[in-house]
């Protein structure tokens, strides 16, 4: 006999939601049930979950357990002074990168088909910006009624993604198509929304973070890059399908989830190093480093002791990575970052031309924004004009950002091969 132990069979997902804001709706299905369990398979991939809930859904499970699993107070009033006070419904609305209604009951497809708002969750799905999923959940005859297939194909032409049902006994006792999908599954099938393919196939090489330049064993110049947006753009082209290769100064953050390489650098001149030795199969490069202009002429062996009543410094040019890599004879698609506290625009703009970009994405850096986990805007600049991001969490703008530049890549390269162009070139 094989003594080999068994462990139960199921998956447990691979960390595929980092970042991610999902608005779990759960609606009154007896499948309720599963939904705590699904909360926990979000988590478990990466994502932050609340969760909203109707009054049916809490004839079948109580607040209580979503609190306890999501880590977060349970939404369910649209007119809820308290709740309003804190994250209102049009802001749970926006903060979520992902609707998911899980169990949706016949009723509540119905009336998300409608565009109702009297409800809490009715009203979040329609004020929401990111994406809305479904997990559908009751019996065989309402699953196959005109009235829902109708409904399902008005949500369908509205984007909106229908996972499931699956097929099997279900709580009524009847069998046939109806069962909401198991909350593995819906977890994978979430996250594979977010899995863009834009920049599928591509070797993507970044940079991030700020450098450091020693002075001394002890001493260095650096600057208040924390690399949080070289990082957000590491997960976004991960997702859009690129091999992401990524190149960090100091900085406390752990590596992203499926980047291919990391490579871990402190000065300008190692980061150059690093990423020339990326370039020869390079398809798009994203300089969001904060790199040193300067660094000390020389780094000394000892720490320089407070004998003399003035120092000086003397600091010489480090090499402009994103301008080197720009002018390689085969180049790939470069994008470069300015950040800037006056004139946005136009330092953007040359920065632009003098480094040869072909994107350019000007940050602006004030007391608040810039710098660190929260919120920023961008404006992307290239050749075709000016593409705007509001201000907007930097793992979304990530996104965005990944998105526009797959567009111009492709547009880009389908120009090159039309003949039509050449004269262009
Ligand atoms: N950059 C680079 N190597 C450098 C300096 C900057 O690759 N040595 C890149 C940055 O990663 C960014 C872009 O160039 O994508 C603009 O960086 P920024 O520091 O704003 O521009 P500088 O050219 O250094 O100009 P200044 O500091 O005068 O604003």
């Amino acid at each position: 006999m094989d003594a080999t132990p068994t462990f139960p069979q199921y998956t447990v997902p691979m960390a595929l939601l980092p970042n991610k804001r999902v608005l779990l709706g759960v609606s009154g299905g007896i499948a309720a049930y599963k939904s705590p369990d699904l909360v926990r398979r979000l988590r478990e991939a990466g994502a932050e979950v609340r969760v909203l809930m109707t009054r049916a859904a809490m004839e079948f499970v109580t607040p209580l357990t979503f609190q306890a699993v999501s880590g977060h107070p349970v939404y369910s009033e649209l007119l809820d002074e308290k709740a309003e006070a804190g994250m209102g419904h049009i802001e749970l609305a926006r903060w979520a990168d992902l609707v998911l209604v899980a169990p949706a009951t016949a009723d509540t497809l119905a009336r998300l088909a409608q565009g109702r708002a009297d409800d809490l969750l009715a009203a979040a799905c329609l004020a929401r910006r990111g994406i809305l999923a479904v997990a559908p959940a009751m019996n065989q005859a309402m699953w196959e009624n005109p009235a829902t297939r109708g409904n399902l194909r008005a949500l369908e032409s509205a984007g909106v993604t229908i996972l499931g049902p699956g097929h099997g006994s279900q709580a009524c006792g009847d069998e046939g198509a109806g069962r909401m999908l198991e909350p593995a599954e819906i977890a994978q099938r979430a996250a594979a929304l977010f899995e863009t393919g834009g920049l599928a196939g591509r070797h993507v090489v970044i940079t991030a973070g700020p450098t450091f330049e020693p002075i001394d064993p002890v001493r260095g110049l650096t600057n208040r890059s924390s690399g949080t947006m070289g990082f957000a753009i590491a997960e976004a082209a991960v997702e859009a399908g690129a091999r992401v290769t990524l190149v960090s100064g100091p900085v406390a953050l752990a590596a992203p989830q499926r980047v291919d390489c990391l490579v871990r650098v402190e000065t300008a001149m190692q980061m150059r190093d690093a990423v020339m030795a990326h370039m020869p199969d390079c398809d798009v490069f994203i300089a969001v480093a904060a790199v040193a202009d300067y660094r000390p002429a020389r780094a000394l062996p000892r720490k320089i002791k407070k004998d003399a009543e003035q120092l000086s410094l003397e600091l010489v040019r480090n090499p402009d990575i994103v301008a080197e890599v720009a002018a390689l004879p085969r180049r790939p698609f470069t994008v470069g970052f300015a950040a800037e506290t006056d004139q946005l625009e136009q330092n953007a703009q040359a920065k632009l031309v003098a480094k040869g970009l072909d994107l350019i994405c000007a940050n602006p850096v004030g007391p608040d924004t810039g710098f660190g986990d929260g919120a920023t805007s961008l404006l992307l600049i290239d050749a075709q004009g000016q593409h705007p991001l509001p201000l907007d969490s930097k793992p979304r703008l990530a996104r965005a950002l990944v998105d526009y530049l797959a567009r111009r890549l492709h547009e880009k390269e389908d120009s090159a091969q039309d003949p039509r162009s050449a004269h262009r070139q």
